[in-house]
């Protein structure tokens, strides 16, 4: 599915990345850049970080 729409951001690629090391909302932002225009993913994107975070 879709997180940020403005980037066409994927959960998937949000999970990658955690498991590339970035585990903050800045790195996430800075390697993808997720919610970095109208931000209204940012709350779902701290969400999908923090469920593969706790599966890994
Ligand atoms: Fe992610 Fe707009 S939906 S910045």
């Amino acid at each position: 599915m879709y997180v940020c729409v403005c980037y066409g951001v994927t959960d998937k690629q949000v999970k990658q990345a955690v498991d590339n090391g970035a585990v903050d909302l800045k790195s996430l932002q800075k390697a993808l850049n997720v919610g970095t225009q109208c931000g209204k993913c940012i709350k779902t994107t701290l969400e999908v970080m923090q469920q593969q975070l706790d599966v890994t």
